[in-house]
């Protein structure tokens, strides 16, 4: 995808049928990247975005030229403020009363307290899945304290993305949509060093590191290396086309995402591991 193409200021289509609709503040570090799977006349929205950015995120979905009533579900996958915090607003607009909010039931005791009128479904009551009324498939998985209790991805098998919430998310001044490693960054020898990492300083002399910024929001954000090594490893058995996460950038390449990923799985310093070692 030709970065110089894309206008942030558009619903950009990632997929078949799948867009993001976020809001590329350039002022913040944070880029929160809410997403809308459309099939047919029915459209679902995943990790749909704070209060502030309802009115961008809303405008988008309108352009793409769908009603707001039809969107049948809103899938939260874990409960926090940039993702949730418009869930309100999302109700009022789709004004249905079959409205489905769907998370895992350590979420929903939390989603509630955002003034939700609608009636919350956990994952499990639904065997982990959401069907369109086409048939096709979201599935769920859950990836506990990566970083909430009932954290969990979400996986279209028809286009095989995978959303992941904030896992592969990345905080820093530098921001695309789609991120694509250079051939080099697969081979970084302090990647292969684990926990002697020193990512200040790319051996081959590039001024960005986008893994840095990906590493550092892990060890901030995920609860310990063990949370987030379990969650690389429920990710590593599904066949993933392409990594959408709620921050940072797209994943698209196969072997960005393997490498990613198993770097992820290795990485030491995350959440209470970096206060106590
Ligand atoms: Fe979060
Ligand atoms: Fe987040």
């Amino acid at each position: 995808m030709e970065q110089q193409l894309l206008d942030y200021n558009r619903a950009i289509s990632i997929a078949e049928g799948t867009y993001w609709i976020g809001f590329h503040d350039v002022q913040s570090g944070l880029h929160c990247n809410p997403y809308l799977i459309l099939d047919g006349n029915e459209a679902v929205v995943i990790d749909a975005g704070s209060r502030p950015d309802f009115s961008t995120v809303m405008m988008k979905i309108l352009e793409i030229g769908i009603d707001a009533s039809s969107i049948s579900a809103l899938i939260y996958q874990h409960y926090d403020p940039d993702l949730c915090g418009s869930v309100a607003h999302f109700e009022d607009i789709i004004d249905r009363a079959d409205l489905k909010i769907i998370s895992d039931k350590e979420n929903n005791m939390f989603i509630r307290h955002y003034a939700v009128s609608s009636r919350l479904i956990s994952i499990d009551s639904i065997d982990h899945a959401f069907k369109f009324s086409s048939g096709r498939k979201l599935q769920f998985f859950n990836t506990p304290y990566s970083h909430c209790p009932g954290s969990f991805v979400t996986y279209d098998t028809k286009t095989r993305v995978l959303f992941t919430s904030d896992l592969f998310g990345s905080y820093g001044a530098h921001w695309d949509l789609f991120l694509s490693l250079s051939p080099e960054c697969h081979t970084c020898q302090y990647l292969e060093m684990g926990s002697k990492m020193d990512l200040e300083r790319c051996v081959r002399g590039k001024t960005y590191c986008p893994i840095r910024d990906i590493f550092r929001f892990h060890q901030m954000i995920m609860t310990s290396e063990k949370a987030l090594g379990y969650a690389m490893q429920i990710i590593q058995k599904i066949p993933v086309a392409m990594i959408a996460p709620q921050h940072g950038s797209v994943l698209s390449d196969p072997r960005d995402i393997r490498f990613v990923t198993q770097s992820l799985a290795l990485l030491k310093g995350v959440g209470i591991d970096r206060i106590i070692p």
